[in-house]
């Protein structure tokens, strides 16, 4: 193990988002001592409303883009770190547009490693499983590190190549690099485009739950804030240049998770078990759909000693008691009414 990094001062990128968010409210709790600043365009996936009731004197809210140089430039001075987390993150719109993924995943990311270049500022990229493309479904193999990049989406083929341009400035301009690649997370102020955020209000609402083709594909789920433990430890005392896998451990096929994300909903919802089932509609499948990720996080528990700690079905069950209690922020974030918080927080000013 290298000497802990002890960074004061860090940026954090998309902490308005799904994960970044929950990351900040991780350091804010763990580490006192530390101040954060958030970088965030505020898209439509990104919420003020996850990091409001910690804003203040240790946490600072800047609005704006990653890919605005000059803005980088006015910024990144005086920080020591920057935890990269902004991107376009849902397959499907990368499908039905691709644009902005390259414009964020791609350049937002040189722009952002030009600037912790310039200002000597220590980077760690988030990324994902999906840079390693899909396994069979009968095949024993995980992802490893040493796993060779086949990407198969727009989304993934952007993160791909920023993982390849964070690889090249450590090796070109000996900046210093981490890297994550992660599986599929779950949990509280995700965007309801995905599958399980999506599948809870809808089975709330009793509106039909679409699986993509026969729900045979396979994904591997981590706890959001496992994650956020993951990515503090990497941070602190990953060795620098160097790439760590997370994942659960923890494959559902898509039919199964669902089935018991139905289950789980109708009992807190006092329904009878199973009752919302019928809303199950088979749709037709995602374009080039990832058939299963699998991870191999060993290197991570071998070198850091990171395990996940929840167990699958306490985490779905936090998940879902998060999402019924917390219907308003579901709520306003269904009906566009999320994206007055930033509006009234600085018309008061
Ligand atoms: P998200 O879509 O919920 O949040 C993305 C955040 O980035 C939003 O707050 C958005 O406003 C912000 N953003 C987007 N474009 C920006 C720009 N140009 N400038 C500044 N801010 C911008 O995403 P998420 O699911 O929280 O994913 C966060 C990161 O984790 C991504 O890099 C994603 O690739 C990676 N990841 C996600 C998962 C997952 O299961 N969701 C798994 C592994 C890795
Ligand atoms: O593996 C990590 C990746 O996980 C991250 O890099 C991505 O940012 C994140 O969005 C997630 O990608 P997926 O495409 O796996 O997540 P999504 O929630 O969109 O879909 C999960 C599975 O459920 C996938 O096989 C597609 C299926 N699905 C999804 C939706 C939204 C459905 O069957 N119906 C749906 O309506």
């Amino acid at each position: 193990m290298t000497d802990a990094f002890i960074p004061k001062n860090i940026i954090v990128t998309g902490g308005c988002g799904f994960i970044g968010s929950n990351f900040v409210h991780y350091v804010y709790n763990n580490h006192p001592d530390v101040h954060i600043t958030v970088l965030d365009a505020l898209t439509y996936a990104g919420n003020l409303e996850n990091i409001k009731p910690i804003l203040g004197d240790r946490v600072e809210f800047v609005h704006g883009n990653i890919c605005d140089a000059q803005l980088l430039d006015e910024l990144v001075p005086g920080h020591d770190a920057i935890v990269h987390y902004a991107a376009e993150s849902h397959n499907d719109n990368s499908i039905a547009n691709p644009e902005p993924f390259v414009k964020t995943n791609v350049e937002g990311t040189f722009r952002l490693l030009e600037a912790a270049r310039k200002y000597d500022v220590r980077f760690h990229h988030i990324s994902t499983d999906e840079v390693y493309g899909d396994l069979a479904l009968d095949d024993p193999a995980k992802f490893t590190e040493e796993t060779p990049y086949h990407p198969s989406s727009p989304y993934s083929s952007t993160k791909a190549s920023s993982d390849m341009l964070v690889r090249a400035w450590h090796r070109t301009y000996g900046l210093r690099t981490t890297i994550s690649n992660c599986s599929n997370n779950y949990g509280p102020y995700q965007f309801p485009e995905k599958l399980i955020p999506l599948f809870i209000n809808n089975i709330r609402n009793d509106r039909p739950l679409p699986v993509y083709g026969k729900g045979q594909n396979v994904r591997d789920w981590l706890y959001v804030e496992d994650h956020a433990r993951a990515i503090d430890l990497i941070f602190h005392e990953g060795k620098i240049a160097e790439t760590y896998n997370i994942g659960g451990f923890n494959e559902w096929k898509n039919i199964d998770l669902i089935k018991v994300i139905v289950k789980t909903v109708d009992r807190l919802l006092g329904r009878p078990e199973g009752a919302s089932e019928k809303l199950i509609t088979y749709v037709a499948d995602r374009a080039g759909h990832d058939l299963r990720y699998a991870i191999d996080s060993t290197k991570l528990k071998e070198e850091l000693g990171w395990e996940p700690t929840l167990q699958f079905e306490e985490g779905i069950e936090k998940t879902v008691r998060w999402y019924l209690h917390n219907q308003k922020w579901i709520d306003n974030v269904t009906s566009g009414e999320y994206q007055r918080c930033y509006q009234d927080m600085y018309n008061q000013k």
